[in-house]
């Protein structure tokens, strides 16, 4: 969607999102974060973490970074973090998904829930989210896409058109993110509320092709 429409849907979503749309998603996002695991000092990327809501919920074992676009959302998370006295959050910052401003492979995980079908050049930012992640490293995804049929996908079609003012896209394709070059797909499965969301964890591999070509092995 288009960045300043991000930018204001969500200065408006900040103050009522964990009660609403949050709230909604909860379920999802625990069944993500229990897919984030790794030894002691793991580094975590969570990139879109807008107000927070995953952050008590990840490993206090491991070194967590959040960026979100949203100053809003943002400052959110960080009343959460002293709120809650979150010793594994390293630190919060402001960022565009687009050009994540971190060296190539900083992250042995990189989390990214219900954020692909808000952010502009949702290609760019797969390819960020490559980028910085370690060779053999995860990206653990949860997010709502297209349905090719069934009454989720008329819904989603009859709402795709309003993605700038609720603040994402409802009819996104999930080949976005099979598509992308460097991944390999390890699990994918629906995930609450009624199988509306999906869970993929995908692995960085150096492999030239995406996560969706049947000549990749699977997990
Ligand atoms: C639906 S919220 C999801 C927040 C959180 N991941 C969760 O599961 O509750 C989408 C988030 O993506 C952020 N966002 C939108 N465009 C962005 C961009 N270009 N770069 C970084 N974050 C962006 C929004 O500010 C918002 O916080």
């Amino acid at each position: 969607m288009d960045p300043r429409a991000a930018t204001t849907v969500y200065a408006r979503w900040a103050p009522i999102y964990d009660q609403t749309f949050g709230a909604i998603t909860q379920a999802a996002r625990r069944a993500a974060v229990r897919k984030v695991t790794g030894p002691e000092g793991t580094r975590v990327l969570e990139v879109g973490v807008g107000t927070g809501l995953s952050l008590p919920l990840l490993p206090r074992h491991m070194k967590v970074t959040g960026v979100d676009y949203s100053a809003e959302m943002l400052a959110q998370a960080r009343r959460r973090v002293d709120r809650m006295n979150l010793p594994h959050i390293e630190s919060l910052r402001q960022m565009d998904a687009r050009e994540l401003g971190f060296a190539d492979a900083s992250f042995d995980r990189v989390v990214a829930m219900h954020m692909i079908s808000v952010v502009p050049e949702p290609e760019r930012v797969m390819r960020e989210m490559v980028r910085v992640l370690k060779p053999g490293g995860q990206l653990i995804m949860s997010n709502h896409f297209a349905k090719k049929q069934g009454p989720l996908a008329h819904l989603s079609k009859r709402t795709a058109k309003f993605a700038d003012r609720i603040g994402w896209h409802s009819d996104f394709d999930i080949s976005v993110v099979l598509d992308t070059p460097g991944l390999r797909l390890l699990e994918r499965r629906a995930l609450p509320p009624v199988g509306m969301m999906t869970l993929l964890v995908l692995e960085r591999s150096d492999a030239p092709t995406p996560a969706n070509d049947p000549a990749q092995p699977r997990g």
